[in-house]
């Protein structure tokens, strides 16, 4: 069971279209083959709609080339405009192919008026074509560990993901302007800490507005406080959560839909994994505990162990407060038990009045 709240798409796109456009971008002998919406039974020539990856085979000098097309659904965290998903793939496009392991971005189009898919005049939505690569979403995994416990090679996936994180976060780039955007878009942008907090019903049981406005502005001392730690602009991926990682037939692991630009904060890679793993193992008891702390000290103590990063400690409150939103939000997540809520609330306030995140003793910040 995945928890995670998935919209329906709403628009449609022409499949008619889209030899034409496979035409046109890879070449004039490209035939379509099949075209289905990801998840879904094969659904044949059917067209699809918004919002879904739409998984497509077609032949190019007689070799199958399968690719995902993917739109971006419109949603309240500032999405609402076209240009805003807009922007959003193509710096994905641009990005994407620069990273290890991200799959890659081959080709940017948009849809017109009159649903034909285009290379750019009369623009009504953008997409963008990957690679398409074998394997399941890594949210499997951890369902698999919550029924049937946990394995050596999840352990060492975990050191791989830090393993990684720890190579791209090496490259570190000298522009103090784009850190101080990244921390300024992290507590108030749509998409991060400001938008999530005006999605959540209001008032709302679990978190009363007091408490929301007294979060806002130890934000805003924490916004200050990280002035102080430009020199650690990093590559980052910026969405590195469990349902963006897929697990790949030989074990190795590949990760989409990079986001929020190349440069930011690599707290904000390790905050987004390791507070799945904390829900799911809150959503088995109230604590830190079991399997999925093994996971989470791995993840942390692997990462710590290669890059020597302890001063991450100090910065990581607000991305673990902007990831805590997300995963205790009713809209993303509507079937957590209200202790799961209230446990994830109370780690939000916590962390924040802790000048230094305790990764080690993560249980003193879960109770009220
Ligand atoms: N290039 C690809 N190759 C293989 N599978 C893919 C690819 N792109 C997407 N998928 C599958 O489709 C699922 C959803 O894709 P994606 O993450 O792009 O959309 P989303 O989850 O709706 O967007 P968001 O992460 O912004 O919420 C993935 O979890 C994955 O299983
Ligand atoms: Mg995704």
């Amino acid at each position: 069971m995945a928890m995670r709240n998935q919209k329906r798409p709403v628009l449609q796109m022409k499949m008619s279209s889209l030899e034409s456009f496979l035409q046109q971008e890879f070449g004039p002998g490209a035939r379509l083959t099949e075209a289905a919406e990801m998840g879904a039974e094969s659904q044949g020539m059917k067209d699809f709609g918004y919002g879904k990856p739409v998984s497509i085979s077609f032949e190019l000098g007689g070799e199958p080339r399968q690719v995902v097309l993917s739109t971006m659904r419109g949603d309240r965290y500032g999405h609402q405009y076209y240009w805003d998903r807009a922007a959003i793939l193509m710096f994905q496009f641009d990005s994407g192919g620069r990273m290890e392991k991200h799959v890659r971005p081959l080709a940017l189009g948009y849809v017109d008026e009159q649903n034909n898919m285009i290379p750019v005049v009369d623009p009504k939505e953008f997409f963008i074509i990957h690679e398409r690569i074998q394997g399941y979403d890594y949210f499997r995994d951890l369902e698999r560990i919550r029924k049937n416990g946990l394995e050596e090679e999840d352990l060492e996936r975990t050191r791989e993901f830090a393993r990684w994180l720890a190579r791209v976060h090496s490259e570190k780039n000298d522009d103090p302007d784009l850190y101080l955007r990244r921390i300024r878009n992290l507590i108030g942008a749509s998409e991060c800490i400001f938008g999530l907090v005006d999605s959540y019903p209001h008032p709302y049981e679990f978190f009363s507005p007091q408490r929301f406005q007294a979060m806002e502005k130890r934000l805003i001392d924490w916004r200050w406080k990280l002035r102080g730690f430009t020199h650690r602009l990093a590559a980052v991926h910026g969405d590195f959560h469990p349902w963006n990682v897929l697990i790949q037939p030989d074990g190795d692991f590949r990760v989409l839909d990079r986001s929020r630009g190349e440069w930011g904060e690599p707290a904000d890679d390790m905050s987004t994994m390791s507070c799945n793993y904390l829900l799911y193992s809150l959503c088995i008891k109230s604590a830190m505990h079991g399997d999925f702390e093994r996971l989470y000290r791995t993840l942390w103590d692997t990462y710590l162990d290669i890059t020597g990063d302890r001063e991450m400690l100090k910065v990581a409150a607000p991305f673990y407060v902007f990831r805590g939103l997300v995963i205790a939000s009713p809209q993303w997540y509507p079937s957590h038990s209200p202790e799961v809520r209230k446990s994830l609330f109370s780690f939000m306030e916590n962390v924040l009045s802790d000048e230094q995140f305790d990764y080690v003793r993560i249980n003193r910040y879960l109770n009220g």
